[in-house]
């Protein structure tokens, strides 16, 4: 059945897949947001459907929400959770202190607000999103509207003084309508090709009022899961040895495959 998914596809679900061993019965989850993690709301339906696994979730962003409800997932809201056993996100970029760039898919702010509330962050991605420096990704700084051409300048004259390989930014949005995140903020894309000293670029930008967030996740992820298409994974934990699993044989695999087959989900 995996053949019938894209050699990117099948490494974005083998690596969900893998990052289910994270989960356990009655833990309070996180579920990102993206298309590994959609992967990974798709299997945790299927697992709660054919064996009865009994998690609450919270979601990142209203695309989550959705799928998690189709998926029969129990939702509940940030807030009523209080706190989190786990989160689980996808990632654009991550680099060998699992650092990341988040937030293509606009929804950074929740997914760090969800993460900061968790006991652990697992971070789940294909082999592409493993870089050595940070930035060749568009790094996304999420800013209130009011005053957001004054604070994209403010931004812009920051950077130079920053130690980046470029310094572009690019308002967020299509057809000359800008882009507006699930809190009601613009997105301002910084095309910064590398970035040599996250820290300083990440203090230098929150310290502007217009600034709501930035997309680098610094000392938030334990963990990263990097599938393959061929069934794979390596697990990161940052300083300990990397540990290779694999799904070859597997029963469990297969009967959630199955699952999202006749539910028609495997696409
Ligand atoms: C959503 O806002 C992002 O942070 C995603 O988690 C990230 O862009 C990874 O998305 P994909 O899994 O679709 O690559």
């Amino acid at each position: 059945m995996l053949d019938r998914l894209s050699p990117p596809d099948r490494a974005k679900l083998i690596s969900a897949y893998h990052a289910m061993q994270f989960v356990e019965d009655e833990m309070r989850v996180g579920l990102g947001t993206g298309s590994t993690a959609s992967w990974l709301v798709k299997l945790l339906g299927a697992e709660r459907h054919v064996f009865g696994m009994n998690i609450q979730c919270v979601s990142t962003s209203s695309q989550t929400e959705e799928l998690a409800t189709r998926m029969g997932l129990r939702m509940m809201t940030l807030d009523q959770a209080g706190w989190l056993d786990l989160v689980i996100d996808g990632t654009d970029e991550f680099d060998p202190l699992l650092s990341l760039i988040k937030g293509a898919g606009g929804a950074l702010l929740q997914e760090k607000i969800v993460a900061t509330a968790s006991d652990r962050m697992v971070v789940i991605a294909d082999p592409t999103k493993q870089v050595e420096r940070l930035g060749a990704f568009p790094l996304p700084v999420e800013i209130v509207r009011f005053g957001a051409e004054v604070t994209k300048g403010l931004i812009e004259d920051k950077l130079e003084g920053l130690d980046v390989a470029r310094r572009a930014t690019r308002w967020r949005g299509k057809d000359g309508k800008q882009y507006v995140t699930d809190e009601g903020h613009y997105l301002l894309d910084l095309e910064l090709g590398e970035i040599r000293d996250v820290d300083t670029l990440s203090q230098t930008l929150l310290e502007l009022p217009g600034v709501v967030e930035t997309g680098l996740f610094l000392d938030i992820a334990d963990t990263v899961v990097v599938g393959a298409a061929s069934g794979e994974a390596r697990l990161i934990f940052g300083d300990d040895p990397e540990m290779l699993v694999d799904i070859a044989d597997s029963e469990h695999f297969d009967t959630l495959m199955m699952r999202l087959d006749e539910a028609g989900e495997l696409e």
